[in-house]
């Protein structure tokens, strides 16, 4: 499937992020409707040392939606995960770039402007991976954080194998990339106090 791509080139002010200066490789005629809906977060990687840690200890599947937002083609993305046996939502919003398949957010958290870029959609054996650049102010630490987005909690060990050569060539290292267990999530939208069976 990788041959048949034949890629846009964009070059990233951002790209400085990375340990190589790669420019990113965009997603060719990237679709938005059908990046739209549900996905799970199956697996990551991070340049982040804090941002490692945090998975390491919790390394889960998340269940996540994205929806436009009314009246436009804006984005949110909504995650829900089990705080104190809550299903606890957070919506982002993400903002279209004049680069299709390229976003922009702000996280207020961490003072941090989020560039985020989809490497690699597939229909056929559903899944996505998007890569984001972070900067942090005021001290402008970037960082980059490589996901991959599964419509079912399984994906093969060639998705895989994908998605970790994709993070390598984003300056990840072999071993960074950080596989999420199937535990059962809550998901976005529904009340629930427990988690349920993928
Ligand atoms: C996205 O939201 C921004 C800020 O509200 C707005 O200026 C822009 O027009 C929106 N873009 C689209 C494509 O809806
Ligand atoms: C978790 O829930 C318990 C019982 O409802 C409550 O006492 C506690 O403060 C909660 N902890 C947090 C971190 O919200
Ligand atoms: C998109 O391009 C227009 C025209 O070149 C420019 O005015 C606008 O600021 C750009 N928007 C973003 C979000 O980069
Ligand atoms: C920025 O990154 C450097 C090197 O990783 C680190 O030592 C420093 O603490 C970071 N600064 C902030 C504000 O996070």
């Amino acid at each position: 499937m990788m041959q048949k791509v034949t890629r846009l080139l964009v070059l990233l002010v951002l790209g400085s992020a990375r340990t190589q200066q790669d420019p990113i490789l965009l997603q060719e005629n990237f679709d938005l409707e059908k990046f739209m809906g549900g996905w799970y977060e199956v697996a990551v990687a991070s340049t982040c040392p804090h941002y490692m840690q945090r998975k390491r200890e919790n390394p889960l599947i998340v269940a996540l939606r994205l929806d436009h937002v009314p009246f436009g083609s804006n984005f949110t993305m909504t995650t829900a995960t089990l705080r104190n046996g809550s299903c606890m939502e957070t919506s982002t919003e993400y903002f279209l770039t004049n680069t299709t398949g390229r976003f922009f957010h702000h996280v207020a958290r961490f003072r941090a402007d989020i560039d985020s870029s989809v490497l690699h959609t597939d229909e056929d054996d559903g899944y996505a991976v998007m890569l984001q650049l972070s900067t942090e102010k005021p001290s402008g630490n970037k960082t980059s954080i490589i996901k991959l987005y599964s419509r079912t909690a399984d994906v093969s060990p060639a998705v895989l194998h994908h998605f970790q050569a994709l993070a390598m060539n984003y300056g990840m290292n072999e071993d960074a990339v950080i596989i999420n267990q199937n535990k059962g999530v809550c998901f976005p939208g529904e009340k629930v106090t427990q988690l349920q069976k993928l």
